[in-house]
């Protein structure tokens, strides 16, 4: 995106040392129907997965490949959402969300992607719907969260253009079933991710590394999108239709002429190469001329995508990424934390005034008539201590310090409506398994007993109603 290309600023170390994470101060700057809410997705939640009719999904194919996830697990189980959903829509409630964004398991509802309805899979979504607005809780389906049936996989995947149909055929379905009472509906989740870690880095779902493939799918999300939104629009009175798009701010590694292009690039060839068209400009030139000359356009027929039709944008925002070239070739570049930084247990350099700049920079290159951060977290080893509580203090300064950042954007005038945690419960944390927790309530995976941490309750303190 822009702010990249201009390339302005130097990122700083470490934030500063000391931060007051009042949530009663954090809170004031928002107004009184900001939506707080959480994120998940099914596969790292549900479990389940061979339960009441559901067909697999790639993401079933790959955890089961040896070496393909770091711990060696699987999202069989997960948290077992799948039967626990009504004790975790009390959690959520309980912890003041306004809304819950969570995904849908096509193979649950579709198990062989199309034609023949799995109404039990059917009917968890419509008990977790009633479920959530019995508790208050708004209720904001993603329809696409990575999980592709394996038998379209097996029919080309996202690569095929005959995707764009059926990803619409499954849009009309959840729209005729559960709109008359969902009204916030995200298409996607990161398109990018799911294209070029699945397609061309091979390390997610389906685990293939071709570049001309991963292009193929993101170009036919871009025209999926198009179709599903107008899908939706036509059969849910009064919807909000946005999409998720992962936007982390990437910074040059140096000052020098080579890492700038570098990072302008690299954020053009991944971020402008979803926001542009988007937003009814088709495929960015410096991303173009990027990928053309890594050669990932080979063979690749691409015409202008349909604009996006977007009634928000949503943004995932995680960190920083510093970009130093290895030459002047397109993608000879590493991408990484800035070397001593602040980091994670993702390794990902903690960057909340990354978080201001990219939606002052969103809202001033592409206008949208809202911006939701639909993902923002971190995490941390963990531990359940004896006396049952879990003292994340790190996480709890993470959250303080991105929820300020995001006051910062709306002071400067930037629409944002909502903030959604990720996440609400520790989960599978894709290739990396169970290793990674993200939750602002601790699971122990053997018990699936859940534990509310000290990030719960701070955030519990943010959203209170007073
Ligand atoms: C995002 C994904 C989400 C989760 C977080 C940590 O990229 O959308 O599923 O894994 O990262």
């Amino acid at each position: 995106m822009a702010c990249t290309v201009r390339c302005a600023y130097y990122p700083r170390v470490s934030p500063s040392p000391t931060f007051d994470t009042d949530p009663a101060r954090l809170a004031q700057p928002f107004p009184a129907d900001f939506t707080w809410g959480f994120a998940a997705s099914a596969y790292q939640i549900e479990g389940a997965a061979a339960e009441d009719g559901r067909g697999p999904s790639i993401w079933d194919t790959f955890a089961h490949q040896p070496g393909a996830i770091v711990d060696g697990s699987t999202g069989d189980v997960a948290c077992d959402h799948y039967h626990r959903y009504a004790e975790d829509v009390r959690l959520m409630a309980d912890l003041g969300a306004r809304a819950y964004r969570f995904s849908v398991s096509w193979p649950r509802v579709l198990p062989m992607g199309t034609d023949a309805v799995n109404e039990r899979g059917l009917d968890f979504y419509q008990r977790l719907v009633d479920a959530l607005l019995d508790a208050g809780v708004r209720p904001m389906i993603n329809l696409f969260h990575w999980e592709l049936p394996q038998a379209l996989q097996d029919r080309g995947g996202f690569a095929d253009p005959l995707a764009v149909g059926w990803f619409a055929d499954y849009a009309a379905l959840l729209a005729s079933k559960l709109g008359d009472r969902v009204k916030d509906w995200m298409t996607f989740n990161e398109p990018a991710c799911f294209a070029f870690l699945g397609h061309a880095d091979g390390i997610h779902a389906p685990g293939l590394r071709d570049w001309p493939t991963a292009i193929r799918v993101a170009d036919n999300q871009l025209r999926a999108h198009a179709v599903a939104a107008a899908t939706i629009r036509g059969l849910v009175h009064d919807a909000k239709v946005g999409i998720a798009i992962d936007v982390n701010q990437v910074a040059p590694a140096t000052d020098s002429e080579r890492d700038r292009v570098a990072a302008a690039r690299w954020s053009s060839a991944r971020d402008a190469w979803f926001l542009d068209p988007l937003f009814g400009r088709g495929y960015p030139a410096l991303g173009l001329e990027a990928h053309r000359e890594a050669g990932h356009l080979e063979g690749v027929d691409l015409a202008e995508p349909p604009a996006g039709d977007l009634d928000y944008l949503g943004l995932n925002y995680y960190r920083r990424d510093s970009v130093s070239a290895r030459s002047e070739r397109a993608f000879d570049w590493e991408i990484g934390p800035v070397p001593g930084s602040t980091q994670t247990q993702m390794g990902w350099h903690i960057a909340p005034d990354g978080l201001t700049d990219t939606l002052v920079e969103l809202n001033r290159a592409y206008a949208p008539p809202e911006i939701v951060v639909t993902e923002n977290g971190a995490a941390y080893p963990d531990t359940l201590g004896e006396d049952g509580r879990v003292r994340d203090v790190a996480r709890v300064d993470y959250l303080a310090r991105h929820v300020a950042a995001v006051a910062d954007a709306l002071g400067a005038g930037v629409p944002v409506t909502g903030y959604y945690v990720w996440s609400l419960l520790d989960n599978y944390e894709w290739n990396f398994g169970f290793g990674r927790r993200f939750g602002l309530v601790h699971v122990d995976f053997a018990s699936q007993r859940r534990t509310p941490k000290d990030s719960a309750r701070w955030y519990q303190r943010l959203t209170a109603r007073e």
